[in-house]
């Protein structure tokens, strides 16, 4: 089993949008991969809230439902539990670097480290954006998240 967290500022917008893309496109493209995914913030600002309602519809507009998601906080053991720990972007990846644990196991990256053709480094924060905004979060990580499939789908085969 290969354990993914995707990690924003304050886990109501970008990676609970990604946990969702993620666990969408493991179940209907690769089925076969046995990865389990997460979303946490950095900040607490928003502990235990539904993702933004912006995000949700959003990804209603693609058929993913976030409604179930609630925010949470990234804690020290998440930098064991999970083996990869993927920022949304080059400030939040800064901050995962700063309270990483000695004993931490995680690989620490950007989502869009994977994305194909590598658009950008970023996925800008879309708190204070338009709707537009949010799709492009969508566009993002969706790329990201294909190119994470396709990474480990080829870890899986070297294995093999
Ligand atoms: P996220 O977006 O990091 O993608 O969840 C944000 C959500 C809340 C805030 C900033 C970004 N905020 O400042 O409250």
């Amino acid at each position: 089993m290969t354990r993914v967290l995707f990690v924003c500022l304050g886990n109501i917008c970008r990676s609970p949008t990604a946990e969702g893309v993620m666990g969408r496109l493991l179940t209907t493209e690769a089925a076969d991969l046995a990865v389990e995914v997460d979303s946490a913030g950095t900040a607490d600002y928003h502990m235990g809230a539904a993702p933004d309602a912006r995000s949700q519809a959003a990804a209603k507009r693609r058929g993913i439902d976030l409604s179930g998601l609630r925010a949470r906080q990234i804690v020290a053991a998440d930098f064991s539990r999970f083996d990869f720990i993927l920022a949304m972007d080059g400030a939040n990846l800064a901050h995962l670097h700063s309270i990483r644990p000695a004993t931490a196991t995680a690989h620490l990256d950007l989502l869009l480290k994977f994305a194909p053709n590598r658009v950008c480094r970023d996925v800008p924060d879309p708190y204070y954006g338009t709707k537009a905004d949010f799709d492009q979060v969508l566009d993002l990580v969706e790329a990201g998240a294909r190119g994470l499939i396709e990474f480990l789908k080829s870890r899986v085969s070297l294995n093999k």
